[in-house]
């Protein structure tokens, strides 16, 4: 390396446009290489961007023997000058001065994930590789841009977050898909469906409360939207109502969503979204009641009637209808869990509601105004066949100053895949966990 190679400093890909003119550091690895004679067109990789290269064997004849023949992702720590070029992705490139390869991916076992199309099992068995392409990172990027817009609007709405327990001793979400695990000394532990019964302790504790974390359902269902593991937001306000939530869940939406346009605008353009339609996505949402959503269905053609649940043909077919998510409420009690409370005005309606995703990306949030009763409650246990034992310490938050209360849970999963637009919801998790797949 030159003397001027070593003193250039350190930059990420993304910030690459920044430098224009200036002499400077990537590191990364060898997205793909395109020699033609004597010049070599190397795209470089750092998890942040993709940046093209541009090398002569007459001008840096030590970097062109190094990057010659180079394999796909070999690490590189690539020096240059960065030009503006409209043309190249990113909107410049790096005029290579000095390469220093810090692994050679071996000739004899090449890396397994070609620049061509592959099948989705095979990437899905590669996913630890996968994860490289620009796509999925761009992907990645974005979810952790929404998970930290979601915290922060929490945080600024006053809620403070209060973790939940993924060992618990009993359903929260029906019992049918209930991870039993074998606990010590052959005790039985569920994998949590939800946090909600114990943010609902917090709120009693601390009034504004949240939990995020990782959620798991057994789902037998081979969709694509549904994962065994998923990541849910759950806030809870003690004194809060349906109309509470409603509000809140709208507003943490448009935040979330309004965050990634503006923060991670270039990875949604290297996915290809359109981004005009997220840039509507601002409370009020439209709301609608279970009564009216059976009507708009039955307009629409769809055999649902009044007491069915929606499925996601339904839930595809009434988001068709708006161009902003969609609030539907008040869900006939009994297709809701134990917990949720009912409407005092009409008590085959639950206070529930669900908010479903513009687009066809399905229900994104699902809550309500809980049970604070603890005669209805009890009942309630007793008529979902629910081990009373196990919700003691829960019947003891209507003991013990019970207040109505409510909240919702917002599947990070689906409310990603949504923003990016991905066919399937296991392209937003690093590593998807899926009806027959643990691996890797
Ligand atoms: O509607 P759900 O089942 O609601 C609850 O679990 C409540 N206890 C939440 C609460 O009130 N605190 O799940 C909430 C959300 C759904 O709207 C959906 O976005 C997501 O979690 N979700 C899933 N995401 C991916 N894969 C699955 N199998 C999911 N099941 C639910
Ligand atoms: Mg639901």
């Amino acid at each position: 390396m030159s003397q001027e190679a070593q003193k250039s400093s350190v930059i990420t890909i993304e910030h690459a446009p920044e430098y224009a003119g200036e002499v400077v550091t990537v590191r990364g690895w060898l997205y793909n290489l395109r020699e033609s004679g004597k010049l070599l067109f190397p795209i470089f990789r750092d998890g942040t961007g993709v940046m093209q290269g541009v090398i002569s064997l007459k001008e840096q004849p030590q970097a062109f023997e190094a990057l010659k023949g180079l394999t796909q992702e070999s690490s590189v720590i690539v020096t240059g000058m960065i030009q503006a070029e409209p043309r190249a992705p990113g909107g410049c490139e790096i005029h290579i001065q000095a390469v220093e390869v810090v692994q050679k991916v071996p000739e004899s076992s090449p890396y397994p994930i070609q620049l061509k199309e592959h099948g989705v099992d095979f990437l899905l068995d590669q996913r630890h590789l996968w994860i490289r392409t620009p796509r999925q990172a761009a992907i990645l990027r974005i979810r952790a841009e929404a998970i930290r817009a979601a915290r922060n609007y929490m945080d600024a709405e006053g809620y403070t977050l209060t973790d939940a327990p993924v060992f618990t001793p009993a359903a929260c979400e029906g019992t049918t898909t209930l991870f039993e695990v074998n606990y010590i000394d052959d005790q039985k532990a569920y994998l949590t469906q939800s946090g909600q019964l114990y943010v609902e302790a917090t709120a009693a504790a601390l009034g504004k409360v949240y939990t995020f974390g990782p959620t798991f359902r057994a789902e037998k269902s081979k969709t694509r939207r549904h994962l065994t593991e998923f990541w849910m937001l759950e806030p809870e306000a003690a004194f809060a109502h349906l109309a509470d939530m409603m509000d809140l869940g709208e507003g943490l939406v448009s935040a979330i969503v309004q965050s990634v346009v503006k923060n991670r605008a270039r990875e949604l353009a290297a996915l290809g979204r359109d981004v005009s339609k997220l840039e509507k996505i601002a409370a009020p949402f439209p709301r609608v009641t279970y009564d009216e959503a059976v009507k708009v269905l039955q307009t629409a053609g769809n055999p649902t009637k009044w007491g069915d649940d929606f499925g996601g043909d339904e839930e595809t077919l009434l988001s068709k209808e708006f161009d902003k998510p969609v609030i539907i409420h008040r869900y006939p009690a009994a297709m809701k869990a134990f917990y949720m409370a009912t409407d005092s005005e009409r008590p085959e309606l639950s206070l529930s509601f669900d908010m479903i995703a513009p687009e066809g990306f399905g229900e994104i949030i699902g809550g309500g105004e809980r049970q604070s009763d603890y005669e209805t409650l009890v009942r309630r246990i007793r008529e979902s066949s629910l081990p009373e034992e196990a919700f003691q310490w829960y019947l003891d938050l209507r003991r013990y100053g019970s207040v109505p209360h409510a909240g919702f849970g917002l599947g990070l999963e689906r409310t990603v895949a949504w923003i990016c637009g991905t066919e399937h919801i296991r392209e937003v998790i690093p590593f998807p966990r899926m009806l027959y797949r643990v691996y890797p």
